[in-house]
């Protein structure tokens, strides 16, 4: 692999059936997370990892997202006209962020199949991918330790984080053999295993860093759980050829993928801003049901 790793991939084309009736009009991708929206989170914290290009997959009607990383220059104007240089500048440094390219998965067919959809934008070279309903938090424990780990070995590299057993059949889980204390050589993976088969209780959290041998992987990967083409099966084929590695991060993962999780990462995250913990506390102590 070449040393330097310049690209994410972004799957964005789901239909977000658990942000209905909301995503009938707003891609869940930007729905806001306290002052931004959910993929900016993944997008920034690629970029503290090095990355320079974003590569977002996308599904037919979310042209929103093209829209949001795109520059606005009559906005821009607006806003710097009347006074409001901090918003102006918030705008012109979106789409300063990184190269920002879209494909279209045209149909659902799984978060392997997305990946596979980013082939010819990616090129051949390795790659990050993040999925933007996992929120991280810090960011800098996340993707970039993982790029330390990718130089160290010069591999395929997953972030992973513990689960109680009876979680693991919402995610892919490794089977590890620890090198310290939080890096493991993978010896396997399963997607979305019964507990009682569950080779550890180490799952999948959405960060990846992968050869562009994934792709032709992906090529041959039959439809798995939910009769879609999984990104972790693609990875278990990849695994017969390659050596690949887990970074088990410290920071704390938020589902932003649902209504309630998005909920709790604003309110957590909210008490660990240091500019917005005090109100965040007043707001929560003056709960109704708190009384
Ligand atoms: C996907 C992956 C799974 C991973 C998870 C992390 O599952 O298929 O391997 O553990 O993301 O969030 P999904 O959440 O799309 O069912």
């Amino acid at each position: 692999m070449p040393d330097k790793i310049r690209t994410a991939v972004i799957p964005a084309a789901g239909l977000g059936t658990r942000f209905l009736p909301t995503t009938k009009a707003v891609p869940k991708e930007l729905l806001p997370l306290l002052d931004q929206p959910l993929i900016q989170y993944g997008v920034e914290e690629a970029v503290e990892a090095g990355i320079e290009r974003v590569v977002i997959v996308t599904s037919p009607g979310k042209d929103a997202l093209e829209r949001y990383f795109s520059s606005d220059a009559g906005l821009e104007r607006r806003l710097a006209d009347s006074g409001d240089d901090d918003h102006a500048r918030q705008i012109s440094r979106l789409a300063s962020l990184a190269e920002f390219s879209y494909v279209v998965q045209e149909e659902p067919r799984g978060l392997g199949h997305a990946v596979l959809t980013a082939k010819h934008a990616v090129g051949q070279e390795p790659f990050m991918v993040m999925l933007p309903d996992d929120v991280i938090w810090p960011a800098s424990d996340a993707a970039p330790r993982m790029m330390e780990v990718y130089h160290r070995f010069n591999s395929a590299v997953v972030a992973v984080e513990e689960v109680p057993l009876e979680a693991v059949s919402a995610y892919g889980v490794i089977d590890p053999e620890a090198m310290d204390t939080q890096v493991y050589r993978v010896r396997g993976l399963v997607e979305k295993p019964d507990p009682k088969d569950a080779p550890s209780r180490l799952a999948i959290v959405g960060r990846y860093i992968l050869p562009p041998e994934i792709f032709e992987c992906l090529e041959r990967t039959p439809p798995g759980a939910k009769g879609e083409i999984q990104l972790t099966d693609g990875m278990a084929l990849l695994l017969e050829e390659q050596a690949m590695y887990a970074y088990r991060f410290e920071g704390t993962r938020y589902d932003g993928g649902t209504p309630l999780g998005l909920l709790k990462a604003s309110l957590d995250i909210g008490l660990k801003r240091a500019d917005t913990r005090d109100r965040v506390r007043q707001i929560i102590d003056g709960l109704s049901g708190n009384r």
